[in-house]
């Protein structure tokens, strides 16, 4: 059987991503049933970070220990890949010892070589160009709040970074529409835009942060400047236009959801107002990454 790898929405099917959504879904409700079960008893996944984590982190460490199984934590400095190891022998090394690896590092190129050379699933816990498994945690808190999500609109307000990446896969997959607002010069990679467009999404960019909020179902932002991107840094007057602040979310619909990955920076990507304010989904969302994770390592895993 082919190792099921959980590089990019782009990489997996429609039907398996709703699959997993379900399946999110599905233990979520057992566990706060207080239903345990261990299907991945005996399993091990090992978890590399290039960069800091929190969420990813904990909800990976959580999740596996709630399916019964076990991590290794590992950090690429401490590890021979510090001292020039090649990221391909890493893979076939880890490969003999672990049943996963979850991988958080700089170059997409770096999680792409991991997966070619990898004989056991390889997860995406979030590259310089994406980040799918915070959209999994995304998608499945808006259904909870709003119902399904095909025919929706969502606007992005900000840096045109890796979580819009993973937001374009997602407005194709999942079949909603996608308002962008950024700056001249902090665009989305082409290539996110046009896989997108070519795969069924409705994705439009607008002239301003009001044009894409107008009326739209869920506003998201995140960081100005993401972790490892700092000397592309540019002033914050730059990107205070597209700050989400109450002016901005009275302009989206009356019900709009407010979204974002954390961490944020209050004051400037979004107000204290809007993020503690009653649109705020952003402690379901990150609740949620433990849930979503859970079903991606179900799933990669056969459990
Ligand atoms: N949203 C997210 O991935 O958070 P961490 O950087 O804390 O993992
Ligand atoms: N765009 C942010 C996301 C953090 C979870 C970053 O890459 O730093």
């Amino acid at each position: 059987m082919n190792v099921r790898h959980f590089t990019d929405l782009s990489a997996v099917s429609a039907g398996d991503l709703r699959i997993m959504l379900d399946d999110a879904v599905a233990r979520k409700t057992r566990l706060k049933a207080g239903e345990r079960s261990r299907p991945l008893e005996g399993k091990v996944l090992a978890m590399i970070f290039d960069k800091p984590s929190t969420r990813t982190r904990v909800s990976f460490d959580v999740g596996m220990r709630q399916l019964g199984g076990e991590t290794i934590m590992l950090t690429g400095t401490e590890m021979q890949l510090g001292r020039s190891e090649t990221i391909a022998d890493t893979a076939k090394v880890l490969s003999r010892y672990v049943d996963a690896i979850m991988i958080r590092t700089t170059s997409h190129d770096r999680l792409l070589e991991l997966t070619e050379n990898a004989t056991v699933p390889v997860i995406n816990g979030l590259t310089d160009d994406t980040h799918p498994c915070q959209l999994m945690a995304d998608i499945m808190t808006f259904e909870e709040h709003r119902g399904p999500v095909a025919g929706k609109t969502f606007a992005w307000t900000g840096d045109g970074n890796n979580v819009l990446h993973s937001l374009l896969e997602a407005s194709a997959r999942f079949r909603f529409n996608l308002n962008v607002a950024v700056p001249e010069g902090s665009e989305p990679f082409e290539k996110y835009v046009d896989w997108s467009k070519a795969n069924g999404g409705k994705v439009r960019f607008a002239r301003s942060a009001e044009e894409a909020v107008d009326q739209a179902d869920c506003v998201v932002t995140d960081s100005w400047v993401s972790m490892g991107q700092e000397h592309r840094a540019r002033g914050h007057n730059v990107f205070l236009p597209y700050q989400v602040n109450a002016a901005l979310m009275a302009k989206a619909k009356s019900d709009a959801l407010f979204m974002h990955c954390l961490p944020a920076h209050r004051g400037e990507e979004v107000t204290d107002e809007v993020i503690d304010g009653p649109h705020s989904v952003v402690f379901d969302e990150a609740e949620n990454r433990l849930h979503a994770q859970k079903a991606v390592l179900a799933w990669c895993l056969g459990a």
